[in-house]
């Protein structure tokens, strides 16, 4: 073993990781390698669990005597708590207790001495903790309980120029220079809109104590960052803290924490020495669990005749709410496009809303609508086709490392897209009587390479079946198959072979969270790996067991040969012969080559049909075509482009969460705040280039879950562009804005609600 110091990226942030490295490293898959599995459509491994309900979600788990808890929330954004009575709540049959900030201090835990607060500062903040017998006790308790607020003023415009408490400045070269050089200058302002995750499972978790163990139960992205919470939080030792996540409904971003429902569940636990479960409604989930920030952007561009870009300027302001993160909105404009001369500045805003979470592709989701309108200004004022401008500020080097990527193919995906959209091949703009269609793109660029530290052991049991275990999570995304995949094309065995361990930190084979478009190229590795151990073991044993050299000895689909071709035994005789002997493997992510970047790219296409009466979008067809490496599993690949594409959708057209100039979110339901359904989507052709990487890890594969959301808003906001003139300042598209600009009208409604 060898310890190597290695840059490892999450979300845009890089930092040093050291990593233990093995002897023999394994070299990717060659180009020419014939593979029998991994790049195969294989249907989910845990597909038939998932239909038939036998799968254990978090929303499953119900121990013996649990209790459930709920809290009561502040309907307030801002106000003081004056006092919280209790006294009528109490008596209501199955409440068991109810704590609030006259009595949590009771509860043996310093956390919860500080839990509540004398102030709430954002719609929702928790105020009191009821726990009853039954879970319809709940709300009837809950509105007995008597709050007394005193409202106070609610800071909700961040273009007021106070609560400005973060500022990120990023400069390359001059943009004075390179605005003096430039032949162009167009100069936009956008304004982007929070929208919510609307994961299908809310946030939740059961707890409960064996001994001075902490058992949770949590659906989450990282059951090793919730240990690690909980523990700090806690203050008891992670060893004594368990996180399972065996399957979970979706996260986006947003599960990445214990959230204040798993600490307080936690201390509530332990003082009634019971099991406790908090599961979010749909409305607790909209109003706390985080959301897209809100953003207020400026954007410059200067450009030669010819295209070539001169100078980019941006500035974003964005809503973090109460305490939140400022997320890289600048992202895109640093790195996407060749540019000598690069100015970002980016400051987050606090306001009187819940704090901000991740959400796919943070900053670049938001950033990229700006630039990628902007672009498409710049080529219309120069004439130039959209397409055609992007190809002539290609960057062929990453353009803040200045390092070759490890492997680019966005110029494939332009080509495949283009013809896929008929970009080049028919009128982009067709008007059928009171309907126009028309056509626009954009492009994307993401992180996705992954990274150590990622580990996993795989069994090769007497019985010829083999376990992988790992402790990342399967956040829906069809991790578990994927995982599945690579060992059986290892060991040259049936994927019906192998079963998938994930979701569980007792196995200490600590992953890195389910985000940032990193779980396959982070573990797959670690996967491969460790089957390759098995491999290798198995190899020796059965040069020991046929007495020949081990040189002379190959697996081939699950047969142990001679290299001159004379078959010795199967896999499973081997097994077999060596009784109630398990092969161990054990396998860690590599570090990354220092030396390249590594990104994922794509090229997004959208044909869109406008409808001039009603200004309503519709959405006919969506081109995204990828470079994320190799693809693994095409099936699970395209879902992912799919939902992606569907997700951005909704930020493009009507998703936003409505805001009240009280600060009160007026829609946190799925009745009001609009996500896509079957009738919105249209047809979406995913697609992906065929690109080598040698270089990202031993797959192969770069991530997929964060890029397709990318470029779908601008690209459908340049074909609105195109086919009314129409240039879209504000998210979401929705019907009345659209007919508002198309005529020219202010825009009708006088309500006091803002998307924000
Ligand atoms: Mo993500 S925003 O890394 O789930």
């Amino acid at each position: 073993m060898k310890l190597v110091k290695t840059r490892v990226e999450f979300e845009g942030r890089f930092r040093d990781e050291y990593v233990p490295v093995e002897e023999e490293e394994v070299e990717a898959w060659a180009s020419d390698e014939r593979l029998n599995v991994v790049g195969k459509p294989v249907s989910r491994v845990d597909a038939k669990s998932k239909v038939t309900g036998s799968a254990k979600y978090t929303h499953d788990v119900y121990p013996p005597g649990v209790l459930y808890g709920k809290f009561v929330r502040s309907p307030y954004s801002h106000a003081k708590v004056k006092s919280v009575n209790i006294q009528n709540a109490l008596e209501t049959p199955s409440v068991v207790a109810i704590y609030t900030k006259h009595n949590a201090h009771t509860l043996p835990f310093e956390a919860a001495k500080k839990f509540f607060g004398e102030e709430v500062n954002y719609q929702g903040e928790e105020v009191a903790f009821v726990v009853a017998e039954e879970e319809e006790a709940l709300s009837d308790a809950i509105e007995k309980i008597d709050v007394e607020y005193e409202p106070l003023p609610a800071f909700l415009n961040i273009e007021e120029p106070t609560n400005q408490v973060t500022r990120k400045v990023y400069e390359r070269g001059s943009v004075e220079k390179g605005f003096k050089e430039a032949d162009v200058v167009i100069e936009e302002r956008f304004d982007t809109q929070a929208t919510l995750h609307n994961c299908m499972e809310t946030h939740g978790c059961v707890v409960w104590w064996e001994g001075d163990t902490l058992i949770v139960h949590t659906s989450t992205q990282a059951i090793f960052y919730v240990r690690k919470e909980l523990s700090e939080e806690l203050g008891i030792p992670e060893k004594n803290i368990r996180v399972i996540c065996s399957f979970m409904g979706g996260g986006f971003g947003s599960k990445f924490g214990a959230g204040r429902y798993t600490l307080f569940a936690a201390m509530v636990s332990r003082a009634l020495s019971r099991a406790v479960r908090v599961v979010l409604d749909r409305v607790e989930e909209n109003l706390v669990t985080g959301n897209r920030s809100q953003t207020v952007q400026k954007i410059r561009i200067g450009a030669k005749k010819d295209g070539t870009l001169t100078a980019i300027e941006h500035f974003a302001l964005v809503n973090i709410g109460v305490d939140g993160w400022t997320a890289d909105v600048g992202g895109p404009t640093k790195s996407l496009y060749r540019c000598e001369n690069v100015r970002v500045e980016i400051v987050g805003v606090k306001t009187n809303l819940v704090s901000n979470t991740a959400f796919r592709a943070p900053g670049y989701v938001e950033g990229n609508f700006a630039l990628e309108c902007a672009l498409d200004e710049l080529a219309q004022k120069l004439g130039i086709d959209p397409l055609e401008l992007r190809l002539r500020n290609y960057a062929e080097k990453d353009q803040l490392l200045n390092l070759p990527y490890s492997s680019k193919g966005l110029k494939q995906a332009y080509e495949k897209g283009a013809r896929l959209i008929r970009w080049f091949d028919e009128p982009r703009v067709v008007r059928i009587g009171d309907k126009i269609r028309a056509k626009g793109m954009a492009s994307v660029i993401w992180f996705g390479g992954g990274g150590p530290p990622a580990y996993s052991q795989v069994k090769l049991n007497s019985d010829g079946s083999v376990n992988v275990i790992t402790a990342t999570q399967d956040i829906g995304t069809g991790t578990k198959t994927a995982l599945a995949q690579i060992a059986a094309e290892e060991l040259s065995i049936p994927i019906e072979k192998v079963q998938v361990t994930l979701g569980d930190t007792i196995t200490e084979l600590y992953s890195p969270g389910s985000g940032g478009s990193q779980t396959l190229a982070s573990v797959g590795p670690a996967v491969r790996s460790a089957a390759r151990d098995v491999k290798t073991q198995l190899l020796e044993l059965a040069s020991q067991l046929f007495d020949a050299p081990l040189g002379s000895l190959t697996l081939e689909n699950g047969v142990i040969k001679k290299k001159t071709g004379e078959k010795l035994a199967t896999l499973e005789e081997i097994a077999k012969r060596l009784g109630n002997f398990v092969i161990i493997g054990k396998g860690a992510r590599g570090p990354n080559k220092d030396e390249y970047a590594l990104n994922t790219f794509a090229a997004q296409f959208a044909e869109i049909e406008v409808d001039t009466q009603t200004g309503k979008i519709k959405l006919v067809k969506f081109v995204s075509v990828h470079d994320s490496g190799r693809v693994v599993n095409p099936l699970v690949f395209s879902s992912q482009i799919e939902g992606g594409v569907i997700q951005g959708l909704g930020y493009a057209l009507t998703e936003g969460r409505l805001v009240d100039n009280s600060g009160a979110v007026l829609n946190p339901n799925l009745a009001d705040y609009l996500i896509p359904c079957s009738e919105d989507i249209g047809e979406i052709i995913a697609e992906w280039v065929e690109v080598q990487d040698p270089f990202v890890n031993n797959i192969g594969s770069k991530g997929i879950g964060e890029p397709p959301i990318i470029g779908v808003a601008p690209a459908i906001a340049n074909a609105l562009k195109a086919a009314t003139g129409v240039r879209a300042r504000a998210l979401p598209l929705t019907p009345e804005r659209v007919y508002s600009s198309i005529n020219s009208l202010l825009e009708t409604s006088k309500t006091n609600a803002t998307y924000i």
